[in-house]
């Protein structure tokens, strides 16, 4: 099994292109099911989560053409189905209900079950699909779908959901009549979404805020679009230059995805400035501590949660850091401790008192961002840092070694035994 291997205290300096985001990449691959014209999609990230998604739309039947630039081609859907073996290694899989439904009439999509940061379920999707007319029915880990045509319909979020604004907005472009989500997730990604949507004609007003309005329209065509960048892997760069002193500019990002993340990091004590899609982070002398809360965007995004806490480990003072979008984002505090990590943590609040320097030592991946999380304390850290299980790293960071060894950092992949 692959492990990453740091030796820690250099400071990080230098610029690093940002990669397409992986968060707006499945929706969009997803979005393809949609049509039976020609779906051609530009910056595609070369990650494991967009080869399952890969998987999962041959396994539909569409056929697409490898690269940063794919090209899908989803005549027609052979198979409404996405089985317990693909879902299972992706949640967002689940991205596909609402198009298959939507196109097809029926879908039968596995149920992802919880997963190491949250029971994460599905609930919200089906409730608002059974509102646009959709009959479901949950048997042997499956959900069946079917609709033989949705309708319009308003649907008030109850919690906000990033994947369920997706499917949903989806599945309402080819319905008949106007649904209006409200409670809406308001990502960037989301915008994205129905940037490509509306040009392959779908009528979508109002994405990218609380409310999104949506008139179903007979059918979609074809598109070519250009991915929005990943601000999840800018932000973990960015602070890859706060917790090692550097001085970091990101390329592909624009600031207005991040201003919360960036407001934080300001008040850390990190200069920043930006232009167009560059941000450039200069790291203080020592960083300050800082209370966070995660919220749905425009909030601090629970995805930078971890990595923001490595940050406050060698920060000076004590801070509290509170998770309120999933039950189980601190599996890191662990590893971080055996780092020599001061945090405490009172169920979703953790307490974090900044100690002078963080130890290397051998520690073990458990979820994307929490390795995401390691990775900047073992760039922090005297010594060696064995960083285990970065498969999970692999699901959303492209060439991680590579880009961090052109901003200094000693860091190779390596072989572990486990
Ligand atoms: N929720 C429900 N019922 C539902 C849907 C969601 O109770 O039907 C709850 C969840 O359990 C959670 C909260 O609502 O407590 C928010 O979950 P959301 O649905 O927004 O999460 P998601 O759509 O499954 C996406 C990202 C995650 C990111 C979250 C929050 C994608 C593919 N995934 O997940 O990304 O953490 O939004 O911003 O867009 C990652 O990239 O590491 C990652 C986990």
């Amino acid at each position: 099994m692959d492990a990453l291997e740091i030796n820690g205290g250099v400071p990080l300096h230098g610029d690093v292109t940002i990669t397409g985001a992986k968060n707006a990449a499945l929706p969009l691959m997803a979005a393809s099911l949609l049509t039976s014209k020609t779906f051609v999609l530009h910056n595609l990230p070369p990650l494991q989560d967009i080869q399952t998604m890969k998987r999962l739309l041959t396994h539909t039947g569409a056929q697409w053409q490898d690269g940063r630039t794919i090209t899908i081609a989803a005549e027609t859907i052979q198979n409404a189905e996405a089985p317990y073996d693909l879902v299972k290694t992706m949640r967002a899989s689940s991205l596909v209900l609402g198009p298959l439904l939507a196109r097809t009439g029926n879908a039968h999509v596995s149920l992802p079950g919880g997963c190491a940061i949250g029971a994460r379920p599905l609930n919200l999707h089906l409730k608002a699909l059974e509102a646009m007319g959709a009959e479901i029915s949950i048997a042997e880990g499956y959900i069946t779908a079917r609709a033989k045509k949705l309708k319009g319909a308003h649907i008030i979020f109850d919690t906000v959901t990033v994947t369920g604004t997706e499917n949903i907005m989806m599945a309402a472009t080819l319905a008949d009549g106007v649904t209006v989500l409200e409670n809406a997730a308001q990502e960037p990604e989301i915008a994205d979404l129905a940037q490509c949507l509306n040009k392959m004609g779908a009528k979508i007003e109002g994405a990218g805020s609380s409310r999104i309005t949506i008139t179903g329209v007979p059918a979609l065509g074809g598109v070519e679009h250009t991915l929005v960048g990943d601000r999840i892997e800018a932000g973990t760069y960015l602070m890859a230059a706060a917790i090692t002193g550097g001085s970091v500019t990101t390329i592909g990002v624009p600031a207005s995805f991040l201003q919360d993340t960036l407001d934080k990091l300001a008040e850390a004590g990190c200069s920043i400035s930006s232009q167009g899609d560059r941000i450039t982070l200069t790291a203080p002398k020592q960083l300050r501590a800082v209370d966070v809360t995660t919220a749905p965007f425009p909030g601090f995004a629970t995805d930078l949660q971890a990595q923001f806490m490595a940050c406050m480990t060698i920060a000076q003072g004590t801070c509290v850091i509170r998770e309120t979008i999933f039950e189980n984002r601190f599996m890191h505090v662990a590893e971080l401790s055996r780092m020599g990590a001061d945090i405490k943590v009172d169920g979703h609040t953790a307490h974090i008192t900044g100690v002078p320097h963080l130890s290397g030592a051998p520690v073990m991946a458990t979820d994307l961002r929490a390795s995401a999380c390691l990775v900047l304390a073992g760039l922090a850290a005297q010594g060696t840092t064995e960083i285990r299980r970065i498969y999970h790293l692999d699901r959303g960071y492209e060439h991680v070694e590579d880009k961090l060894q052109r901003l200094g950092a000693r860091v190779s992949r390596v072989k572990s035994r486990s």
